[in-house]
């Protein structure tokens, strides 16, 4: 058996790629390897969210570069986002690199493999749009193990926000089948997965695509749900006017999905978010947290934030901060506005705001997060609640179990034993800024 590593760099849909790609490659005579320095064949799977994931990608596989100058048998990939986008340059910039391959193509891993090997160089960028769905059943999947599967349900997206580089290098949105679906879910469930996360980067347009059929989020929910067993379900990203009545109610009669929403609201300030072209304002924003705050019990709202849009004034900075306080949002992602090529408002350059003042404000962002998590922690502190253990460890002297809650809060509790795959009762008792604190009942 040669040896493979996989180095991920980005969302969840490139884990879940990675998955896949691990899962192919172990039907090809390579086993996963966590030693880079042990592998015959590296590859990175790479994101171009923000410039500095982006660089990463690159000074990754310099280091690669020079391991390959003594072990000239060795092979290197170049994967997904940045993959997507760059195609041949990446040979201009790596000459070493042996393989390109885009976020549409990962099925023909097999195939490129075998090319490599006879010492070609391959570059497989081409935009398919397709789900490859027949491929995908072909291969089995490598899940890491843990107690959570990916799912993805559907890819790319057609909403061209005006910062962001996803429809570049995922594509149009497309709806995989319910079928597959259906049947990875079963799979993940059999091979002893507690919790199902459904992934897409708009997951809640799921099945719009469907020109023979109208089956949509609500739908696979209700059929993921009625499958036997113990275990849980979420569901990753939602767009905010995706969020249908018609879904929120699903949620809350469904008993295996989580009381839990990700719900990236980007700015507080109605005029940025018209010129980061989202398709709602504060307003509209609020409405919809509001309501389900209101419908759904103990929900937990996270959001997603950048600081710093090309444009944005100190006023309407403070509108995301105020945004995120009066809505007593229970996490964000927050991130400083970079500057991403194709992208419309990457061409604003006379409007970019410097660097010391997006950093600033990534900062107060920041504080604003943590001050927003410590209080929605709070809440729960002295209530009963039901915990998905995931982990077990010894730390400074102390073993410790860590688990999620159903509105997906992280909860360390003390443990002389591993119960990870479980569901406990657990009291809460304190809380950090990032966690609760429990003991089994
Ligand atoms: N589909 C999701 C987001 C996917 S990208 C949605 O529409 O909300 C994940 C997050 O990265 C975004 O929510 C955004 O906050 C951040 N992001 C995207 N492009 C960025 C950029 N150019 N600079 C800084 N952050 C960015
Ligand atoms: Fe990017 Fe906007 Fe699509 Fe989200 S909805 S992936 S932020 S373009
Ligand atoms: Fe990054 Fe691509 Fe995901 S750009 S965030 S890895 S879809």
């Amino acid at each position: 058996m040669k040896k493979v590593y996989i180095e991920t760099m980005g969302c969840q849909m490139n884990k879940s790629d990675t998955e896949r790609m691990y899962g192919m490659l172990s039907n090809f005579g390579y086993e996963q390897t966590k030693e880079p320095k042990q592998a015959d064949l590296l590859m990175v799977n790479t994101c171009s969210i923000r410039q500095l994931s982006e660089d990463k990608a690159y000074s990754l596989i310099g280091l690669w570069g020079k391991w390959k100058k003594s072990r000239p048998e060795l092979k290197i990939g170049f994967c997904g986002c940045v993959a997507q986008q760059k195609a041949k340059e990446i040979f201009k910039r790596a000459n070493y690199v042996d393989f390109v391959l885009g976020t549409h193509k990962i099925y023909s891993l097999p195939a490129i493999i075998e090319k490599i090997n006879l010492g070609e160089k391959i570059c497989e960028c081409e935009e398919t749009n397709a789900t490859e769905d027949s491929e995908a059943v072909k291969y089995n999947i490598n899940r890491v193990k843990s107690v959570n599967a990916w799912i993805p349900i559907t890819e790319g997206c057609n909403n061209f926000c005006t910062y962001c580089i996803v429809p570049y290098t995922r594509g149009r949105e497309r709806s995989r089948q319910p079928e597959t679906i259906l049947k990875e879910v079963k799979d993940a469930l059999n091979s002893g997965f507690k919790e199902i996360t459904l992934l897409g980067q708009n997951v809640d347009s799921y099945g719009k695509d469907f020109k023979d059929k109208n089956y949509r989020l609500a739908d696979l929910l209700q059929d993921v749900n009625a499958i036997e067993g113990e275990f849980w379900i979420r569901f990753v990203t939602s767009y905010p006017t995706d969020i249908t009545d018609d879904l929120i109610k699903t949620t809350l009669e469904l008993d295996k999905v989580c009381e839990y929403f990700h719900i990236p609201m980007q700015s507080g300030d109605s005029v940025v978010l018209k010129a980061m072209n989202r398709r709602y304002d504060r307003e509209k924003y609020f409405e919809i947290a509001n309501k389900i705050r209101k419908m759904v019990p103990d929900v937990t709202i996270t959001s997603d934030f950048i600081a710093g849009f090309p444009g944005e004034t100190e006023e309407q900075f403070k509108n995301t901060l105020t945004a995120m306080e009066e809505l007593c949002l229970d996490y964000s992602n927050t991130a400083a506005y970079s500057p991403r090529e194709k992208t419309v408002a990457a061409r604003w350059v006379d409007k970019f705001i410097d660097e010391d003042t997006k950093f600033e404000r990534l900062a107060r962002l920041n504080e604003q997060n943590r001050k927003c998590c410590l209080a929605s922690n709070k809440k729960f502190i002295g209530r009963t609640l039901k915990v998905l253990i995931e982990n077990f460890e010894e730390h400074k002297g102390q073993k410790v179990i860590t688990g999620r809650t159903r509105n997906n809060k992280i909860v360390h509790i003390l443990s002389e034993s591993d119960l990870t795959g479980q569901f406990l009762d657990v009291k809460i008792t304190g809380c950090k800024t990032w966690y609760l604190i429990g003991e089994l009942l």
